[in-house]
């Protein structure tokens, strides 16, 4: 009824002033944000700052339903825009009016809004949707990791698309509110804090907040049955651990090893600055995939990573892309080196740390252990191609490029990056020659010739000078 507190008139001159004089300036938003390595994955025309995702999932069905709703600025003229995502959409509302919407390409979800958006509007789009996660494929391919008693959502480059729709690219940080229903005595994990649990008529709430920019990839959902642990690190930062019930002979090792996150996380801090969240964790399902995954405070790992027995190793590296990686993340996936890279040289910290070997130990025992005409030396970190993201070469040339590094500038400066790059690009995103650029302003060198040699050549490089060379 309050349609009647607007006089006709008004109503007219409203309309006048929000369609557009010429509607054909109004553009369909890019299906992909542009990235050269995935030119589908994100969209273009908007810019989303937050994410709240309700749902429900049902283990024995491998059901997921509920709403999300995206906060977002226009970033242009917008006729339509894309999310990216795979489950089935029963309704989609931009500004609180009901929108048409098509599925297009292999993750595509293309949304009309009622009226065109013009640039700098701020919309909200809420999506209704409902699926079975491990039905749907893209490229052939699932990343939903259905399990006894639940599902994973979590991998690299793309997880999102199994679980909530989105503008799919690190380009596009946001900070995200996920709660999800589950059946009692099961479990539901996601990233920062837990800010509530309800239990009613048979389901449990749980109600998660990630309050700091995240990528869509870092953003993660696990359904199961799990044991938790919380504590709090020295400094403290609450620690909420999951294991699941179901980890068989890995479950000592995986708990003598995950449990240690708030004393490597602060060991961390030593090298890479202040800890830049307010939560920690880190979850283990009883998936038989065999990665691991830096979802954002709360870390995703294998069983497998510790079927060898205790691995505090894979607990730095998923830490240490805390920063590099999260807090500083690609600003496209060429630049995965500022991730891998850091976080394999963190590795090597920690085992000079542990006694286990020096990083120069570490790195010379790379370099020597692939022969000239080991592909190892084919792969350029720098550059490594879709098909080789996560080659080993992007670890462990990465990781010997920064020892070079390391050695060329000299221990002082050498730290003085590791720590100035995260604040220097705090939640935000960089690419390999930002960080090139911010070594050279460092330490006062030019550098092009080393990340030329060490990051982009498709070949063995010569002996690399002895520590302490640039001293
Ligand atoms: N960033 C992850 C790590 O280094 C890599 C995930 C790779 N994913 C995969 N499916 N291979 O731990
Ligand atoms: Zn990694």
């Amino acid at each position: 009824m309050h349609r009647r507190l607007i006089a006709p008139g008004a109503l007219a001159v409203s309309l006048l002033l929000t369609v557009p004089a010429s509607a054909a300036d109004y553009k369909p938003g890019a299906p992909g944000i542009g990235d050269p390595y995935y030119p589908s994955y994100g969209n273009g025309g908007y810019d989303v700052s937050h994410y709240t995702l309700r749902l429900k999932y049902q283990p024995v069905t491998d059901t997921l339903e509920g709403t999300a709703t995206l906060l977002a600025r226009t970033t242009q003229d917008l006729s339509r825009f894309n999310l990216d995502f795979l489950l089935d959409v029963s309704e989609v509302r931009v500004g609180g009016a009901k929108a048409s919407f098509a599925t297009s390409g292999e993750h595509e979800l293309e949304i009309t809004p009622k009226t065109p958006l013009a640039k700098g509007t701020p919309v909200t789009i809420v999506v209704r949707y409902r699926g079975v996660p491990s039905s749907k494929q893209a490229y052939g391919f699932t990343n939903w990791h259905r399990t006894p008693d639940g599902g994973v959502a979590a991998n690299e480059p793309e997880a999102a698309w199994w679980w909530f729709p989105s503008n799919d690219h690190p380009l596009d940080k946001a900070t995200y509110d996920v709660s999800v229903a589950v059946p009692d005595g099961t479990q539901a994990i996601s990233n920062g804090t837990l800010r509530s649990t309800s239990s009613r008529a048979g389901w449990t709430r749980y109600t998660w907040r990630s309050d700091k920019p995240q990528a869509t990839y870092l953003a993660t959902l696990a359904v199961g049955r799990f044991d938790i642990t919380t504590g709090r690190t020295e400094s403290g930062i609450p620690v909420i651990n999951a294991y699941s019930k179901d980890l068989g002979d890995n479950a000592g090792a995986a708990r003598a090893s995950v449990e240690r996150t708030g004393e490597v996380a602060e060991w961390l801090t030593g090298y890479f600055g202040p800890y830049p969240y307010n939560a920690l964790g880190g979850y283990v399902p009883n998936v038989s995939t065999g990665y691991a995954l830096e979802t954002q405070t709360r870390p995703f790992y294998s069983p497998r990573q510790f079927a060898g027995g205790s691995n505090v190793s894979v607990v730095v590296h998923e830490l240490a892309h805390q920063w590099y990686g999260d807090l500083v993340s690609v600003a496209g996936w060429k630049d995965i080196w500022i991730n891998e890279g850091f976080a394999r040289y963190a590795q090597w910290l920690w085992s000079e740390h542990e006694g286990e070997g020096t990083a120069q130990e570490l790195a010379d025992h790379v370099y020597a252990s692939h022969a000239a005409d080991d592909p190892f030396w084919k792969v350029r970190p720098g550059d490594p191609g879709p098909e080789d993201l996560f080659d080993i070469a992007v670890y462990d040339r990465g990781a010997l490029a920064l020892q070079v590094l390391r050695n060329e500038v000299g221990d002082r400066a050498f730290f003085t990056i590791l720590k100035g790059w995260p604040a220097k690009y705090a939640y935000g995103n960089a690419t390999v020659g930002d960080f090139q650029e911010y070594a050279e302003q460092v330490s006062g060198r030019s550098l092009a010739g080393l990340f030329d040699t060490w990051l982009f050549k498709p070949s063995k490089p010569g002996t690399p000078a002895a520590r302490g060379a640039g001293v």
